[in-house]
């Protein structure tokens, strides 16, 4: 029945009245935030920041700089990494933190391939996808921030965070730091990339540090250029272009809402009260808005933090602890200016990124698609399986084997890196049972865990392959006392095992799970070598899917593998590493990684960017137009490949005392390509590609001079040449 004329119109004056004081009122979000002022979602981040910061107490805001759960740091099952209780008073709710880079550490969760893996898939897709995959469990664990990525350049492969970040190159780190940080963001939490700055070791334990083995929390302590003391001593070109990048991608490319400074000093200055680091380049050159974390324990000194750009202690604090800060404010050695604006950093963060206008995370495992994950998981390992050496020996072929000797330790378990990126993973399938599986009932497999190298090798000789598992092991808190696979011996001398195989079979095969570079001494002995890294918890089914030739692998080394330790850029001077008196001296300055063989001419035994497909590919018609570089890849061979071009930059040196590395990475793309198929590949170079720091003008200059451009499979095979000129120079 239609309503009487009188009654509808009363009705739509009442709707028009409430679309009115709608429109009126301000703008609340569904989220938790309420009818607070600040909750006008209509304001902009800082505005509604600088409200909150009115309505709270002088006490309010000085708990608000540090954290208040000491515990959670043990990594239990819902057990936040950190908290910060928030003020209860104003509707101001907790903000919970969790590790990390690997995934989070908080109970079990999808133990992805480590970071180097992911540095090795050589695929900004690829970073997203982990980013994301962690970022989701983060989230489903009720956190609303992750302390990752980790993206420290890998200086020396003796580190023992080397896993936990990308490797040697700083282009290579920068593009993975920023795919893997816009993955995690999507997921509506926010990351803090970490450790900002110089943070290349973690001590040296010396051959105590033998005794490092899973389990063993943060390894052996360091007795010369611990982390927590060392002094990061380097230049500021050095520091700008190596050092650096990866940060300033995070903070401009991506948006990064956090930033982890780090536990060691820096020209001096404890990294979390370094005015250079914090104010001049973070603040100043960089424009970042989000806060900045202390590392747990990182802070020392409360007026020189409050001074000096620290706005948030994760950890119940020390130096911001409130009866501290109150007492520094009294003594006038800190003003309520700067409590106002650390507060006021971190408030506006979390309005920024949506904190108040969502209801809390919660922590409950069970809205996590762990088969979804463990998929992902197993992409990525596919993706970062690097193949070093095939004398013909892969892929295995079911078909024409009867029997398969697998031998070693890591063949049985699930292996990875200590410390903070530590992942308890939900589940996990071991490459012994992924190769029996996908090697079927007519091949006989037989396991030896390698302890005796005579028994490995007896079942070897009564084998037609054998494939061997050998690793290192790596952790937070302490450096490798060496580059071999006996550092730490957890899994006794894999090497002269390896030699015991190779010797009793022609047709051994060694699998690495390695966190970086490791030594390699048998390399010409074995008929197949391929780097697995710590390949998360789907490790064996991705390693026997490239094993078989299910898969191509499609892995490129992210850091050099050397002939000899003394080879390494760090070697055979105190100085550089561990450091004397506690002074790490940067000696080898812009020379880092490959840059540093490269410039010194030394053979590595596997060189960065390398990585062999089970197809062949060609390089043709090189065309340079302008600042655009551009060639054809054809797939030659015969199955489906993976290829990854490179392109390598050698800059002109502007004056005497300004060292160029021969070739730096300017480029790369991951293609993957049927028989016969090929692509375009386009790079287009930008003058910040062309620049070097100059010192002297403080800022990023274009030397004039001829460029000479590089496109490779790998930083030493390089298959197309060409050169231009640039910043008013001439290649005459
Ligand atoms: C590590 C950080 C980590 C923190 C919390 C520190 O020891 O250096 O990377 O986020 O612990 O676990």
């Amino acid at each position: 029945m239609e309503a009487p004329r009188g009654r509808r119109a009363a009705l739509l004056a009442w709707l028009i009245g409430v679309l009115l004081l709608l429109a009126a009122s301000p703008a609340h979000a569904a989220g938790r935030c309420g009818s607070h002022p600040w909750c006008d979602t209509s304001l902009s981040p800082d505005a509604r920041a600088a409200l909150l910061l009115d309505a709270l107490t002088q006490d309010e805001k000085v708990a608000l700089l540090a954290g208040d759960d000491l515990a959670g740091a043990s990594g239990g099952p819902h057990q936040h990494t950190g908290t910060s209780d928030g003020v209860a008073r104003l509707g101001l709710p907790p903000v919970y933190y969790s590790d990390g880079p690997v995934g989070p550490r908080q109970g079990s969760a999808t133990a992805l391939p480590i970071p180097m893996a992911l540095a090795a898939t050589f695929d900004t897709s690829m970073a997203f996808k982990h980013g994301d995959v962690v970022g989701n469990e983060v989230k489903d664990k009720g956190n609303d921030v992750v302390f990752a990525p980790t993206v420290n350049i890998m200086r020396t492969p003796l580190g023992g965070r080397t896993f936990e970040a990308y490797g040697e190159d700083p282009f290579l780190d920068a593009k993975m730091a920023v795919g893997w940080i816009d993955g995690a963001q999507s997921e509506g939490v926010i990351a803090d990339v970490k450790h900002f700055a110089a943070n290349n070791q973690e001590g040296d334990a010396g051959p105590v540090s033998n005794v490092n083995q899973p389990g063993f929390p943060l390894g052996a302590p360091p007795v010369a250029g611990n982390r927590m003391t060392e002094n990061s001593v380097l230049d500021e070109r050095t520091l700008r272009e190596i050092y650096l990048p990866q940060f300033e991608a995070a903070v401009k490319d991506a948006h990064v809402g956090t930033i982890m400074c780090s536990y060691n000093r820096l020209n001096g200055d404890y990294a979390c009260e370094n005015p250079h680091l914090l104010h001049d380049i973070l603040e100043r050159d960089w424009g970042f808005k989000g806060y900045v974390i202390a590392d747990y324990g990182a802070a020392h000194d409360t007026p020189g933090n409050l001074n000096n750009g620290l706005d948030f202690e994760p950890w119940p604090g020390l130096a911001y602890s409130p009866p501290l800060v109150k007492a520094m404010l009294l003594a006038g050695q800190s003003s309520p200016q700067q409590v106002d604006e650390h507060v006021h950093r971190i408030l506006r963060t979390l309005f920024a990124y949506g904190f108040f206008d969502r209801t809390a995370y919660r922590d409950d495992d069970s809205q996590i698609d762990k088969q979804a994950h463990a998929r992902t998981a197993e992409r990525i390992e596919q993706s970062a399986v690097t193949m070093l050496e095939n004398r013909g020996a892969l892929p295995l072929r079911a078909r024409r084997l009867h029997s398969i000797a697998v031998i070693g330790k890591d063949a049985d378990g699930f292996i990875t890196g200590g410390g903070s990126g530590d992942v308890t993973p939900f589940s996990f399938v071991t490459p012994l049972q992924a190769i029996r599986k996908r090697a079927g009932s007519g091949v006989q497999v037989s396991y030896d865990d390698g302890s005796s190298a005579s028994n490995a090798a007896a079942l070897a000789r009564r084998s037609d392959v054998a494939v061997v598992f050998a690793g290192d092991y790596e952790t937070e808190g302490t450096d490798r006392a060496c580059l071999s696979l006996e550092c730490p011996n957890t899994n006794g001398d894999q090497d002269s095992m390896i030699e015991q195989v190779a010797a009793a079979n022609p047709n051994t095969v060694v699998v690495l799970e390695s966190g970086g570079s490791v030594l390699t001494p048998w390399r010409d002995r074995v008929k197949g070598l391929i780097e697995a890294w710590y390949p998360g918890e789907q490790g064996g089914p991705a390693i026997a899917g490239v094993l078989f030739g299910d898969v191509d692998p499609g892995g490129r080394l992210p850091v050099t593998f050397p002939r000899q330790e003394g080879d390494i850029p760090t070697a055979g001077d105190p100085e550089k590493y561990p450091g004397v008196a506690e002074n790490v001296k940067y000696k080898e300055g812009v020379l880092v990684g490959y840059r540093w063989y490269d410039a010194n001419r030394i053979a590595p035994a596997f060189p960065f960017g390398y990585g062999l497909s089970y197809t062949r590919f060609r390089y043709s018609r090189v065309r340079v137009r302008g600042r655009r570089v551009s060639f054809k890849v054809r797939n030659v061979g015969r199955r489906r490949g993976i290829e990854v071009p490179q392109l390598y930059l050698g800059l002109p040196s502007p004056g005497p005392g300004v060292v160029q590395p021969p070739r730096q990475l300017k480029g790369f793309r991951k293609l993957v390509l049927k028989p016969g198929a090929s692509k375009r590949v386009t790079f287009a170079v930008s003058r910040r590609d062309l620049s070097y720091w100059n010192i002297g003008d403080n800022g990023w200059v274009v030397a004039p001079g001829c460029y000479r451009v590089m496109v490779g499979r790998s930083s030493r095979s390089i298959v197309r040449r060409a050169r231009f000129a640039a910043g008013g120079g001439s290649c005459g």
